[in-house]
C-alpha cells in the first residue's frame, strides 16, 4: 500500500507504479505494455523534439462513495484526442483502444486512487507523440501514445476559494487558426512566458483575449471562462480558438439542469463589469472562482474575495456529486474501471 499525504496533495508529477505505452509503426499500434520505467528513449530527430509533433489529454477517475472506481467522461477525451490528432497529422487512437489504456493502467495503479472522502481524484494524462526521426517539416513516421496517472488535489492550492487572474494586452496565446479545439503542447509552452509573468506578479492565472481584436474573452490559461449574469443566466465562450472543455459541456448541461438559461457566445471584455460570477473550469481547476481581472492598471471585480458565489459553488458541487458517486449520475458520464 502506498503512503500518500492526501491533504497535502496539490498538482505535481509523482511517479506511479506504471504507465501504459504504445508504439505506431508500419501502419499500425501494438498491443501496448505497462511499463515501470518513466523515462523514454527516442532518436535525436524525433518529431516531437523538432517540430512539436505532439499532443496531450487530461481527464481524471474518482474513488466513488460506494467504493467503485469511475473514470469521468473518458470517451468525450478520446475523441477529442482523435480531433488533435487529425490536426497534427498523427495516427488516431481509436476510443477502444484508448478506453482499455485507461482500464489497464488504472487497475495497475489502483492504490495511487485517492480514497474517498479525501476531495482527491486520480489525473490521467494521455500523451500521443511523434518519435520517428524526422527532420524535414513532414510528420514522422513512428510515434508513441502513452497515458500516465498520479493522484491530484487542488490545482490552485486552499480548495475553492477566488483567486485573481490578469490579462496582458502584449502577450497572446498562440493557437493557429483552426486548432482552437485541439489539446497541444504547443499552445501552452506559448504561454509559458506570460504565465510565469503573471505568476512572478501574484496572479495564478492570466486571462487571455482574442489575438485579433483584444475585445473579446477566450480562455483562461489553464481553463475555460464561465460566468453569472445577476439574472442567473450561465454564459461561456463561443470561439475557434477555444478549448472544446469536458468539464465545461458537463456543467453547460447541469447549469440547464439546475434551470439556467445557458447562453454559448462571444463574450466582449467590456461585458465582464457585468457579471455576478465568474469563474475557470478544467479537468485540473474543476471549477475555480475568479475575483479579480487586472487589466493595464484597471480592475474588474467580481464577487466575494474570499468565498466562491452561490450558482459556481452549486455547479462545483454537483459535478462533483456525480464524479464522487453522491449523486446519480443521470447523463451515464460515469465509465467503470474497477
Ligand atoms: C487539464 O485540465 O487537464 C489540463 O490539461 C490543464 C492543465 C493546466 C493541467
Amino acid at each position: 500500500m502506498v503512503t500518500i499525504d492526501w491533504a497535502n496533495l496539490g498538482f505535481a508529477y509523482m511517479k506511479t507504479r506504471s504507465h501504459i505505452r504504445y508504439t505506431w509503426k508500419d501502419g499500425a499500434w501494438d498491443k501496448g505494455e505497462l511499463v515501470t520505467d518513466d523515462t523514454i528513449t527516442m532518436s535525436v530527430a524525433a518529431g516531437c523534439l523538432h517540430y512539436g509533433q505532439e499532443c496531450f489529454e487530461g481527464l481524471k477517475v474518482f474513488r466513488q462513495k460506494d467504493g467503485r472506481v469511475v473514470a469521468f467522461r473518458p470517451q468525450a477525451n478520446a475523441e477529442r484526442m482523435q480531433r488533435t490528432a487529425v490536426k497534427t497529422v498523427m495516427p488516431p487512437i481509436p476510443t477502444e483502444m484508448f478506453l482499455d489504456a485507461l482500464k489497464r493502467v488504472v487497475k495497475d495503479n489502483l492504490d495511487y486512487v485517492p480514497p474517498y472522502g479525501t476531495g482527491c481524484a486520480m489525473y490521467v494524462r494521455p500523451l500521443l507523440i511523434g518519435t520517428g526521426p524526422q527532420i524535414g517539416v513532414a510528420p514522422a513516421h513512428e510515434y508513441t501514445f502513452l497515458m500516465m496517472v498520479m493522484p491530484m488535489g487542488d490545482y490552485y492550492k486552499g480548495g475553492i476559494r477566488p483567486v485573481r487572474a490578469i490579462v496582458f494586452d502584449d502577450y497572446d496565446r498562440a493557437a493557429p487558426l483552426g486548432m482552437g479545439d485541439v489539446k497541444v503542447g504547443g499552445n501552452y509552452a506559448a504561454s509559458l512566458y506570460a504565465h510565469e509573468k503573471a505568476h512572478s506578479m501574484g496572479y495564478p492565472v492570466e486571462l487571455y483575449l482574442d489575438a485579433k481584436t483584444h475585445t473579446n474573452v477566450e480562455e483562461f490559461a489553464t481553463s475555460n471562462f464561465l460566468g453569472f449574469k445577476p439574472d442567473g443566466t450561465f454564459v461561456t465562450v463561443k470561439s475557434p480558438s477555444v478549448l472544446p472543455s469536458v468539464t465545461n459541456l458537463s456543467l453547460q448541461q447541469l447549469a440547464a439542469d439546475l434551470g439556467h438559461r445557458v447562453e454559448v457566445r462571444t463574450v466582449p471584455y467590456e461585458e465582464l463589469k457585468e457579471f455576478a460570477e465568474i469563474g475557470a473550469c478544467g479537468t485540473a481547476v474543476v471549477v475555480t472562482p475568479v475575483c479579480e481581472i487586472h487589466r493595464n492598471g484597471e480592475v474588474i471585480e467580481i464577487g466575494s474575495k474570499d468565498t466562491c458565489g452561490p450558482n459556481l459553488l452549486r455547479l462545483h458541487d454537483a459535478v462533483q456529486d456525480i464524479q464522487f458517486g453522491r449523486a446519480p449520475d443521470t447523463h451515464g458520464w460515469c465509465y467503470p474501471i474497477a
